[in-house]
């Protein structure tokens, strides 16, 4: 098993990217860096940043660049990230995965979750969030024990995303295609590249997962 675990998640929207992130954050004990929560959480707090984001966010377009690597770069310059992590909804351009390489970090594995266009537009239309610590749940495939409550902090009142509307939906897959999607022959190229069937259960796809980084 490698010491520390460099990784990325790659995949559309609604992949399952960040229910697994979190899962192998834990399970490695990394930081989990997830782009779209801390622009999230700079929306919520009423920054310039958070209000210069939330125009594309909402119209499911992706930030510029320069804003996104500033953010990523500040969070691995954190004491924590020295012992690993798991970038998740980064890098998502050629010029941020350059971006990465310019920094001298050599990910150890990119988790490339692969689902359909069908299949993103039916989770994101039952993907539920809790406003209060973020836990993401699913009405059908991953529902909260008690209809409306969250599982992790009791919270009552989730939360459906302004960019999962059908509108916000479909531009954010023409941009997966358009920009992202490139990005898994980049990866290809430098052997760094895990494909994973992002079909099944979010238990079975993470057994996938970990059996691919560590043969158990
Ligand atoms: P971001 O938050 O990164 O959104 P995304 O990539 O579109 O991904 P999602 O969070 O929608 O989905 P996911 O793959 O994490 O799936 P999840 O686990 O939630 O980015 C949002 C926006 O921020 C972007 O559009 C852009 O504007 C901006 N941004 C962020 N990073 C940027 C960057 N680097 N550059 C520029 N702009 C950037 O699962 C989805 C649903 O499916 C949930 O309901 C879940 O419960 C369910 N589910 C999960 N796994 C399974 C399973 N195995 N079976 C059934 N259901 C499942």
């Amino acid at each position: 098993m490698m010491e520390r675990y460099r990784l990325m998640m790659l995949g559309p929207p609604g992949a399952g990217k960040g229910t697994q992130a979190k899962r192998l954050a834990e399970k490695f004990d990394i930081p989990h860096v997830s782009t779209g929560d801390m622009l999230r959480a700079a929306r919520r707090k009423g920054t310039e940043l958070g209000e210069k984001a939330a125009e594309y966010m909402d119209a499911g377009k992706l930030v510029p660049d320069e804003v996104v690597i500033g953010i990523v770069n500040e969070r691995l310059d954190e004491d924590d990230a020295a012992r690993g992590f798991i970038l998740d909804g980064f890098p998502r351009t050629r010029p941020q995965a350059e971006a990465l390489v310019d920094r001298g970090v050599n990910l150890d594995a990119v988790i490339n979750i692969d689902i359909s266009d069908d299949e993103v537009v039916d989770r994101l239309g039952g993907r539920r969030s809790c406003p209060e610590c973020g836990a993401v749940y699913h009405i059908d495939a991953n529902p909260p024990e008690q209809d409306d409550v969250c599982d992790s902090c009791g919270h009552q009142g989730l939360m459906t995303r302004d960019d999962d509307r059908p509108e916000a939906i479909r531009q954010r897959l023409d941009s997966y295609h358009e920009k992202t999607s490139p990005l898994i022959e980049f990866y290809e190229e430098r052997d760094v590249l895990r494909n994973i069937d992002g079909i099944g259960s979010p238990d079975e796809v993470n057994a996938t997962i970990v059996y691919e980084l560590q043969g158990e």
